[in-house]
Formats: C-alpha cells, structure tokens, sequence
C-alpha cells in the first residue's frame, strides 16, 4: 500500500546555475511531480537559479549572511524557519546549494530534507567536495564507476540516509568536464524522480 503524497508545498535551496532546479521544475509542470515547487530560497541573488525561478513565477527569498550580518546565529536560523512556516513549505529540496543548513531548520524539517551529490557517497563527500572536486577526485582514484547519491539531510555534512543511488562508468578517456556532464545528466534525469516516489510513498521519509 503506498501512501499518496500530493500537493505538498516544496522548496528548492540554490545557489549556483539551477540546471537540477530547472529539471525539477520542468518535471512538475509535465505532470511527473505533482507538488507544488512554491519556493526558491538563494544565498546568491545573481545566480542561474534565480532567473529559472522568475521565468515561471516562482517566488524568491534570498537569504545570505551577509544580508543579515547583524543577527546572531539563532535569530538568523528563525528567519529560515519563519520564511519556510510563511510559505506553509513541507519538504525541502537542495539542489546546488553552497551552504550548510542550520541545525534548527534540519531538525524543524526533520527527515523532510533531501539533496543531491555528484558521486556515490560515502565515497567522495564531505567537507570541500563539491562541483567538480568531486569528479577530480574521482578521476585521481582509479574508480571506474561514479554515479549520484540522493540522500536525507542531517547534521552530518553528506552522511544522511542514503534513498537513492544511481551509478555511471567512468571512462578511461573521461576528463573532469566529460565526467561531470554525464553525472549532471543522471541528476537531471533522476532527482525528480526520487520526488515523485517520495510523493507516491515509494521511498519513505519522515513525510510519511
Ligand atoms: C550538482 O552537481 C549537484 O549534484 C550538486 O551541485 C550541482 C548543482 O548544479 N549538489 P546545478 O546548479 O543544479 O546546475
């Protein structure tokens, strides 16, 4: 029996190009996901992300540190917290976002936070390993499979549950830009994937 999730309220958190932001989107309005993508929260107000966001009428908060300098590190997590109750969000998708999570909003989102990583965790994660020290770090291993891991977020950088995997070889002749455009291209394929079976009950998070 599958517990049918729709019209949940989803926030995506960006910071760079927003090309899995975009797949998402794309995603809902072809019907694959049926929740509502209600909110781009950035700590870049310039980026890719924020451009997707505007072109289909997807309201934006930016919130950087250093738009709210003076706020001690509670305060500036309630605003993430007050932001996210605001927009009645649910479930939160990282997709390229540079930034740590409060712990606050990891525990007031409980099991209700997912992201993405270019590589199959535990291997190649954790601190400094994003964007392409990712797929550097690969190619320097040795390994000939690579892949993405979509995980839950918790207080461990990278090390929440693991619900999804998918892997890719890694070519002899790969160099860090191949590797990366074959991985992105799983990312994009799959992400919204993951949201649809969460919707439908298929992977379970602390939603159901
Ligand atoms: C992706 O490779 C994702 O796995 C990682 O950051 C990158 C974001 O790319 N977390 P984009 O901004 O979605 O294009």
């Amino acid at each position: 029996m599958h517990n049918n999730l729709t019209g949940l309220n989803i926030c995506v958190f960006a910071s760079g190009s927003g090309s899995n932001f975009n797949a998402i989107v794309n995603a809902r309005s072809e019907g694959v996901i049926k929740s509502d993508i209600k909110l781009l929260i950035t700590n870049n107000s310039d980026c890719g992300a924020v451009s997707i966001a505007k072109n289909h009428n997807i309201q934006v908060e930016h919130i950087s540190r250093k738009k709210y300098s003076g706020l001690s590190d509670d305060s500036y997590a309630q605003l993430f917290i007050d932001v996210l109750r605001k927009h009645q969000i649910d479930f939160i998708v990282l997709a390229g976002y540079m930034k740590m999570l409060d712990v606050p909003v990891i525990k007031e989102f409980s099991n209700r936070i997912i992201n993405i990583h270019p590589a199959l965790l535990p291997s190649f994660g954790g601190q400094g390993m994003y964007g392409m020290n990712v797929h550097r770090a690969v190619l320097e291993s040795g390994v000939k499979v690579t892949g993405i891991t979509v995980h839950l977020v918790d207080e461990n950088y990278d090390r929440g549950r693991i619900i999804f995997q998918k892997c890719t070889e890694v070519l002899d002749d790969d160099d860090e830009n191949t590797l990366q455009q074959r991985v992105l291209k799983l990312e994009h394929i799959y992400y919204s994937q993951v949201i649809s079976d969460i919707e439908n009950g298929i992977i379970k998070t602390g939603l159901q």
